[in-house]
């Protein structure tokens, strides 16, 4: 079918949407006609870094929208459900089945090269191949091919346009809290960066009674977003000495920390910002390589783990987050500021730059 597409062409061209030919589902999937989709900085850094190899490619992980047609062999969503779509995993591999499916064995093939696994195109323009799967989605378009493993009916209550960051953002910075990090009341949690990812941090931690969230970053208003979410404090890192700052708001240090800025020494300030034995999760992508503070982890007995999308089962938490979000507990709107879908440009520019926390495209409007 004929489909409107925002194609990433290298590095450095601006997208340009165009008509594309989308093939019919295969047995194992499933045809998702889009209605918003979320902006995730890891869009920045795959426009970015992705090969020229494998170019021309369709990005996008955070689609939302209406099943419109599914495969012989799917049983779990039917046409008409309302659907987050979120990365997809194998099912079966020991990770997966051991309920740790962003850690899937397979998890790059399925979700990082922009092809179907077994290396077919899912998208055609003008005859030439198109990189049409990233994620397994491709969702900067007005439709998707998806499969059962990383589709996830939310009903229809809440509106697709603030749904969509769940598949990604939400729910990393909301599952490296919950699933994770599970602080206690008595706990400090301190979140570097309050961007997408550290915001839902925030909104799950403040969610959970956590005492202490202290939120760090340079830009003013993510500090007072980061504060109408339910942080007790922030820290501007250009005005103070951040590790000071955290251990004159906690005493001995914060027991929990989260870096979502993918900077070696912002890293290390998370280390020597935790008390002993505290932990921290490394969820910013694409780190350069730098000396991690070895001593001040080992004197500490402290622990640094990496996350990947907030270690969750999107079937499982996705519709907890639904639930969060219903009671008022988990205010996505806030961060959101919304895009035609041909202002795709502008709204990448607006979180290079800090303007937004976190764009939504609106697919109807293509
Ligand atoms: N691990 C995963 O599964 C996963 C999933 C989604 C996103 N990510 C990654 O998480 C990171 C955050 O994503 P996002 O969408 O929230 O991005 P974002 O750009 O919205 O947030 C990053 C924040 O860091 C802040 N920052 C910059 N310098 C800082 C400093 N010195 N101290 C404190 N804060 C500073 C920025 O102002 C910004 O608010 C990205 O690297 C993204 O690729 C990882
Ligand atoms: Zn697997
Ligand atoms: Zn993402």
């Amino acid at each position: 079918m004929k489909i409107q597409a925002a194609i990433s062409a290298s590095a450095k061209a601006p997208f340009e949407i165009a008509e594309v030919e989308l093939d019919d589902p295969r047995a194992d999937e499933v045809l998702v006609r889009l209605s918003a989709v979320g902006v995730c900085h890891s869009d920045l850094t795959m426009k970015a870094v992705w090969p020229e190899a494998i170019s021309p490619i369709v990005l996008g992980h955070e689609g939302a929208g209406v099943v419109a047609a599914v495969g012989a062999d799917v049983s779990g969503v039917r046409p008409g459900d309302h659907v987050v779509l979120s990365y997809r995993s194998c099912g079966s591999c020991p990770q997966c089945a051991s309920g740790h499916p962003p850690y899937c064995r397979d998890f790059r093939t399925l979700n990082g090269i922009g092809s179907r696994p077994d290396g077919s195109p899912t998208m055609r323009r003008n005859g030439s191949p198109l990189y049409g799967s990233y994620f397994g989605q491709s969702s900067f378009a007005s439709h998707a091919l998806a499969y059962e493993s990383n589709v996830v009916v939310v009903g229809e209550e809440i509106d697709l346009g603030v749904a969509a960051p769940l598949g990604c953002g939400v729910q990393t910075g909301a599952g490296t809290v919950l699933n994770v990090l599970a602080p206690p009341p008595e706990a400090s949690l301190v979140v570097f960066g309050a961007g997408g990812v550290g915001l839902s941090a925030v909104m799950a931690a403040s969610a959970s009674a956590v005492g202490t969230v202290i939120a760090v970053d340079p830009v003013p208003s993510r500090r007072q977003l980061a504060t109408e979410l339910g942080a007790s404090a922030t820290i501007d890192p250009a005005g103070v000495d951040v590790v000071d700052e955290v251990r004159r708001l906690t005493g001995a240090g914060a027991t929990h920390a989260i870096d979502t800025t993918a900077k070696g020494a912002v890293i290390n300030q998370a280390v020597e910002a935790l008390a002993p034995l505290g932990t921290l999760a490394l969820v910013g992508i694409h780190v350069p390589e730098f000396a991690l503070n070895i001593q001040s982890v080992m004197s500490g007995g402290k622990t640094v783990r990496g996350v990947i999308e907030g270690d969750a089962v999107p079937h499982d938490l996705i519709p907890r987050l639904v639930a969060l979000h219903h009671d008022g507990r988990l205010p996505i709107e806030k961060l959101i500021r919304r895009y035609e879908f041909s202002d795709i440009d502008a709204a990448f520019a607006d979180v290079a730059s800090g303007k937004t926390v976190k764009p939504v495209l609106d697919l109807t409007s293509g």
